[in-house]
């Protein structure tokens, strides 16, 4: 990829990554891959780098910079998150770059020491309010703690209504395109979300608070230049608009997305037959649904779905007096996404003993979705009267979603 000017003396430095299918471990799927976003800016006296890349990526960043400018003439280097997907560069840089100074935030100096070791770096830290002048360009600082770590910030330069908020507004999507005209718009904006669901879904309310002090601090842009993935230069509002939505619990708009999420394992297909039972009545009532078993689709993808939906149902046999260790991650990953404002369900069968019903509902109600009273648990495989009771919590379920 070669480097791409985003505004007149800033460029993109970053390296597209087109085969990670793992992220953050493996709690987040990237199907298709990511990019590390890293931005030159030339002033008229002095250059700053903004962000570095994973360290892998290292080369590919060097080689970007070196066709663009000497190294050594790099004054500054902008670190607006100390995570390693974005700092992993950082010590080469520094090294081929002998008199940049770092900026970043407070919250970033000492885990910035702490990753890389006190390798003597003359580091500045800015608050919220303080700028670098670059001549010409003048990049402000606004910290964002929790968006999604402490440390975190966004750059902006009103010169170029240019926004870099580094994670923040950013998806996970390799492309041989940087921006938003370029690519697809279905595509772009399913990979948002379930960027949003996956990583920032907790923070809704920061996330909301921020974008409102960004309107009375009366911030200009017209570009959104995330640390991950594509551009926002054609219709950045598109994106804001979206995490206003996501943050209070609004599906995007001209989005048709399930109202209901079902996830489910089976051992001998009793607890599938369930699933299946509350699937058909919900969609006969008139509900739009989506059932996942769990043992088949990953469950990033399902957090996705979840974010929008205004219902989960869990289904799960018994083994071990516990639900399937299979829907563990999921249901503890929800405890600490905390979805705001679901409704939820929950059922199962068990053979000799049961026991995952109730976990399921404790689990559910943990995550903070408000669980329906009583739930369906049969004993080994549903008969005609098991199946009604599945059916019945569908219609209970579709009439406290229109009560809602
Ligand atoms: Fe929080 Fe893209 O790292």
């Amino acid at each position: 990829m070669a480097v791409v000017e985003v505004k007149p003396g800033v460029h993109w430095v970053g390296a597209v990554d087109w085969n990670v299918r793992q992220f953050h471990g493996a709690t987040y799927s990237t199907h298709r891959g990511t990019t590390y976003n890293a931005y030159l800016v030339e002033g008229e006296k002095y250059t700053a780098l903004v962000d570095t890349v994973h360290a892998p990526f290292t080369d590919v960043l060097v080689g970007h910079l070196e066709s663009l400018i000497d190294l050594d003439k790099i004054d500054y280097v902008v670190v607006n998150h100390v995570e390693m997907d974005h700092t992993g560069a950082l010590p080469k840089i520094m090294e081929l770059c002998p008199k940049a100074r770092i900026y970043c935030s407070r919250r970033a100096e000492e885990p910035l020491k702490q990753h890389f070791g006190d390798l003597g770096w003359d580091m500045t830290t800015v608050k919220t309010g303080d700028t670098l002048e670059l001549g010409g360009k003048t990049i402000h600082f606004i910290e964002a703690p929790m968006l999604h770590w402490p440390d975190s910030m966004f750059s902006f330069i009103p010169e170029d209504k240019l926004l870099m908020p580094n994670d923040a507004f950013g998806q996970h999507l390799a492309s041989s395109q940087r921006f938003d005209d370029e690519v697809d718009n279905a595509i772009l904006m399913d990979e948002a979300a379930k960027y949003y669901a996956n990583i920032l879904l907790p923070f809704n309310a920061l996330v909301a608070r921020k974008i409102k002090e960004i309107v009375e601090m009366g911030i200009e842009f017209d570009t959104i230049a995330p640390a991950h993935g594509i551009i926002w230069r054609t219709n950045p509002n598109q994106i804001i608009e979206a995490y206003v939505n996501w943050s209070g619990g609004v599906e995007t708009p001209g989005r048709i997305s399930p109202e209901v999420v079902i996830v489910f394992d089976t051992m001998w297909n009793s607890t599938e037959l369930m699933a299946e039972a509350i699937c058909d009545e919900l969609s006969v009532l008139g509900c739009r649904v989506n059932l996942y078993n769990i043992g088949k689709t990953d469950y990033s993808d399902i957090i996705r779905e979840i974010l929008e939906a205004k219902a989960v149902v869990f289904g799960s046999p018994t083994m071990n007096n516990a639900m399937l260790p299979s829907l563990s991650s999921l249901l503890d990953a929800l405890k600490g996404l905390k979805p705001q404002g679901k409704l939820g369900a929950v059922f199962g069968s068990h053979g000799w003993r049961g026991g995952a019903v109730k976990q399921l509902a404790s689990s559910l109600a943990e995550a903070g979705i408000d669980v329906l009273e009583t739930g369906v648990e049969v004993t080994w495989v549903p008969d005609s009267e098991d199946i009604a009771a599945c059916r019945d919590l569908a219609r209970r379920l579709d009439e406290a979603l229109k009560t809602k």
